[in-house]
């Protein structure tokens, strides 16, 4: 508000001060001011508490600028604070924007200066506090350039307006506006003389509450780190001392063991993943800030934040992300940590790609092949499919991640097949100038438990699964070219809706190295009745 209030400068320095009232109004009142003063006190005790604790080595390029521009806003702004807010009722002054304009643009433009840094870093603080508290949510991520644009936009207006309402009072002024503004803001001598010696006061409370941490760190040296609270068991056969109130994550960066941890250990991302593999019995259980991290991704047994861990005994862990992981890595379900799921499985073929490589210009098939795969993804999002594999004509996706009810899963995927073939039809028709003959595509479905996690190389990875189901759907895709129908489902999926299979033609297969034969159905397209209901 205070920003947009100061772009309106950018007008007029009179429109600027009308607006004032409301825009600050908010601002002004008890609970604005009891929110503004929360806001500060929670700042500085956090950042008390991290320099505190957290090992200085251990902190992230980016939260050593969260830390030091937020160290510094009080410092900067403490003056402005106590000249238009602290001071004002004791020397009767009544601020506006041509009072404060008058101050920064003439009679000490030295603080108009240090003002407009002030805001700058004031900015550049929220902003980063922003970004990273939100950088793990899959939303913001496919829109953080959109984010940039409005941060960078914001304050420049509102430095523009700044200048603008500045330089349009300087060019009004004269001996008596100044006499003016002065005496209807009541800015007196003692009034600029309490600043000053009150903001000098402030920075030497202020320097004594920053030596704080290094007090604590010092007690926390002599004292709790004295208490060996057991070992910690690497896979690589590295043991380490682990100290009471020490986070796992705090030991793995005290040793210089690179460990993932987007969030910088705030229990959001769950990047720092670990698996006991012994000595579970000796540790708490997971604080309500982990288990409901760990509950979002339906993290398997055993699995612990590190960020969130203070083993009381010896433990054996072994990581289960890379230490390089990206932002776009959290909340994944399954991760790199795969587990059994019960899933559907949707394998796609475009037929004969071949051939319409050997009729066309490779420019018109790459079109072509990017606008089947754009309307086929399109109709797995739609119906909460998972896309799981590429594979140059063909694709692999997965119903079920975060769905545990069979039947809907199912359901689903039909849902997922039948606007496909949909979706087809009508891309069909937008490029039957472009075609020979129209796309066409066999897809095989099929249900059972296969092993979800993240796979692919380390810059490229997505969730996919594996296992003889998976193996299963991608034969039965293929029997549709063989058994001339363009969909092949698996009887172990109809049996989970429960349909009825006997008025429909039936067909096995064996697969290789199994004795077990695997009975399916041919599809022309979904039967529409199958698919009303959840
Ligand atoms: S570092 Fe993000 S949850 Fe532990």
């Amino acid at each position: 508000m205070h920003l947009v209030n100061h772009s309106m400068g950018l007008f007029d320095i009179h429109w600027q001060n009308a607006a004032r009232k409301w825009l600050l109004a908010p601002w002004n009142t008890p609970v604005g001011q009891m929110l503004m003063l929360v806001a500060v006190l929670t700042h500085l005790v956090n950042a008390i508490w991290v320099l505190a604790r957290r090992n200085m080595l251990g902190i992230a390029g980016w939260e050593w600028r969260q830390i030091v521009s937020g160290l510094l806003i009080p410092l900067m702004l403490v003056q402005h604070v106590l000249a238009t807010d602290v001071l004002v009722d004791r020397f009767a002054v009544d601020h506006d924007y041509y009072s404060i304009q008058l101050i920064y643009w003439y009679l000490a433009p030295d603080k108009g200066l240090w003002q407009a840094v002030t805001l700058l870093l004031v900015w550049y603080h929220g902003c980063l506090g922003i970004h990273y508290w939100l950088r793990v949510n899959r939303w913001y991520q496919g829109q953080q350039s959109y984010w940039l644009g409005v941060a960078v936009f914001i304050p420049v207006l509102a430095l523009a307006g700044f200048i603008a309402s500045g330089r349009q009072l300087v060019r009004m002024l004269d001996e008596t506006l100044i006499a003016t503004i002065k005496a209807k803001a009541n800015l007196t001598g003692d009034y600029f003389s309490a600043v000053e010696n009150y903001t000098s006061y402030a920075w030497i409370v202020y320097a004594f509450i920053l030596l704080l941490p290094l007090i604590v760190r010092g007690l926390n040296y002599f004292w709790l780190r004295q208490q060996t609270v057991g070992q910690l068991c690497l896979a690589n056969g590295q043991n380490i001392r682990l100290f009471r109130n020490t986070s796992l994550l705090d030991t793995f960066r005290q040793h210089g063991i690179p460990h993932a941890a987007i969030c910088g250990g705030r229990g959001r991302c769950t990047t720092c993943r670990v698996l006991i593999t012994a000595g579970e019995a000796a540790l708490a259980p997971p604080n309500a800030v982990e288990k409901q991290a760990l509950d979002k991704i339906s993290a398997p047994a055993h699995t612990r934040l590190a960020c969130q861990l203070y083993p009381t005994g010896t433990i054996s862990v072994q990581p289960l992300l890379s230490p390089d992981v990206r932002a776009s890595a959290s909340k994944r379900p399954g991760g790199l940590d795969g587990h059994e799921r019960e899933v559907a499985i949707l394998f796609l073929d475009l037929r004969d790609s071949t051939r319409l490589g050997e009729q066309r210009l490779p420019y018109d098939v790459l079109f072509i092949l990017n606008q089947f795969f754009a309307e086929m993804t399109a109709a797995l999002h739609e119906t909460e499919g998972h896309y799981a594999q590429f594979a140059g004509d063909g694709l692999m996706a997965l119903y079920g991640l975060t769905e545990e009810k069979h039947m809907r899963i199912c359901r689903q995927a039909l849902k997922g097949v039948a606007l496909m073939q949909e979706k087809l039809k009508r891309l069909n028709g937008v490029l039957s100038s472009e075609l020979l003959a129209p796309l066409s595509c066999g897809i095989g479905l099929h249900f059972g438990r296969v092993i979800v996690g993240t796979m692919g190389p380390p810059a490229a990875q997505i969730i996919s699964a594996i296992g003889d189901d998976v193996n299963i759907a991608a034969r039965l895709e293929q029997q549709s070219k063989v058994a001339g129908y363009p969909i092949i489902i698996s009887s172990a999926f109809l049996s989970i809706l429960e349909i009825d299979t006997h008025e429909w033609a039936s067909y096995t297969m064996q697969l290789k190295g199994k004795t077990q034969e695997i009975t399916f159905y041919g599809f022309y397209e979904i039967p529409e009745s199958w698919l009303l209901g959840n």
